[in-house]
């Protein structure tokens, strides 16, 4: 289903952006970079915008949303704004009683640890979300207006992830009462999982219709799931949020070529299941530090668009290290038909902002 005519990718305004360039696998000229986490307290003009008002307000206010999300394009010049929102903003639109901790997370009133517990919560219908989205359009819309020919990324949390918070009840090491579920209780949490999938994916659909040029499925914690767990117990959900985005496309400006709306999957210490990844759905896999970029890059089998990965300890390095640090990145990503600088998680809260700054300007002069 082609994405409708105002759309930025259908109007011509970002389909050949470096951004969406690169995601469908065409090298451009310069290489384009974005940070994870690049909205938020790393910026001081963030902290000011956001006193006095709790995350998830501040996500479901449209005016402030599309705000915190243009700040890191017009400091720093990215190449892409990611939608200042929350994979938990979701749950919260369908009544989950979640808020978030600063400086801890997602954190549940209830935890879901039961047959019970899953029963209740599945027991919500999806559907119902479709009518709550109203703030997260508004969000997009308003800020795909500023971005003009800079591509905007939507994003959503994929179904392990936010089970992860649902069944540990907030933040954990190991994911270990989610993983126990998978194996003890399997029924319980397919069912945790197609409702999860259901949800996370109506919220990514919602953005990308509303003006994103392209799509990430966070599963930040994938990383802890052995491959075997990761394909029977994971994969399939992962693969159903995808599935909400997948059927988008949008006509290249040459007036003939139709294009999929491109889609990143990103995860923390997912080496082992890159490929696995990939196969969900995704045209390009984010990789985090912990993989070297050119490995990654082999075990995807050399034709995967790649994004990642400067190791985010390194922007409190001496410039002359974090220096020769992205030009090795840089370096590696050259072995895949295409490579998005990004970092290989999060900007750290205490990052110079000026030092992001200087990474984007050196990532362009390469
Ligand atoms: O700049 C951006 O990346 C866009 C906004 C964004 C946020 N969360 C804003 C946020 C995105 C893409 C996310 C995704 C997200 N949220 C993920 C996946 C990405 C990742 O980092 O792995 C996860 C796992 C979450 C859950 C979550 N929400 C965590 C772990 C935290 C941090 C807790 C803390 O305070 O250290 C949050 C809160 C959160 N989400 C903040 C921001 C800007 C901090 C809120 C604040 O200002 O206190």
């Amino acid at each position: 289903m082609l994405v409708p005519t105002t759309h930025p990718l259908q109007a011509g305004l970002t389909a050949e952006s470096t951004l969406i360039s690169a995601y469908r696998g065409i090298r451009p000229a310069t290489t384009p970079v974005w940070f994870m986490r690049q909205a938020g307290r790393s910026l001081p003009e963030y902290r000011e915008l956001r006193v006095g008002t709790e995350m998830l307000q501040a996500c479901l206010t449209p005016e402030l949303a599309s705000e915190i999300t243009l700040q890191p394009v017009r400091r720093h010049a990215v190449d892409a704004g990611i939608f200042f929102s929350d994979i938990v903003v979701p749950l919260k639109l369908v009544g989950v009683d979640v808020s978030i901790v600063p400086g801890r997370g997602p954190v549940m009133g209830k935890a879901v640890r039961t047959a019970a517990d899953v029963a209740e919560l599945v027991a919500n219908d999806p559907a119902q979300l479709d009518s709550a989205l109203g703030p997260i359009i508004d969000a997009v819309a308003r800020t795909v207006a500023e971005l003009g020919t800079t591509p905007l990324i939507g994003f959503a949390g994929a179904p392990f992830t936010l089970a992860a918070y649902l069944v540990e009840g907030g933040p954990s090491k190991d994911h270990i009462r989610a993983r126990t579920m998978m194996h003890s209780d399997p029924e319980s949490w397919a069912a945790l999982m197609a409702w999860t999938a259901e949800i996370t994916g109506r919220f990514l659909r919602a953005q990308v219709l509303a003006g994103a040029s392209a799509a990430q499925l966070f599963d930040s914690w994938a990383g802890s799931l052995s491959p075997d767990d990761y394909a029977r117990h994971v994969a399939p959900a992962s693969a159903r949020v995808l599935e909400f985005v997948r059927d988008l496309t949008f006509t290249l400006p040459d007036g003939t070529t139709e294009a999929r709306v491109p889609v990143v999957h990103f995860g923390v210490g997912t080496g082992e299941i890159l490929p696995q990844m990939r196969d969900v759905g995704a045209d390009v896999v984010g990789i985090d530090y912990r993989t070297r970029l050119d490995e990654g890059i082999r075990r995807l089998g050399g034709n995967v668009p790649v994004q990642g990965n400067i190791d985010p300890a390194m922007l409190a390095a001496p410039w002359a290290v974090l220096e020769a640090h992205v030009r090795e990145v840089h370096r590696r990503g050259l072995d895949a038909p295409a490579h998005v600088m990004n970092l290989g998680h999060g900007v750290p809260p205490e990052t110079d902002p000026a030092v992001l700054t200087r990474v984007v300007e050196l990532v362009h002069s390469l």
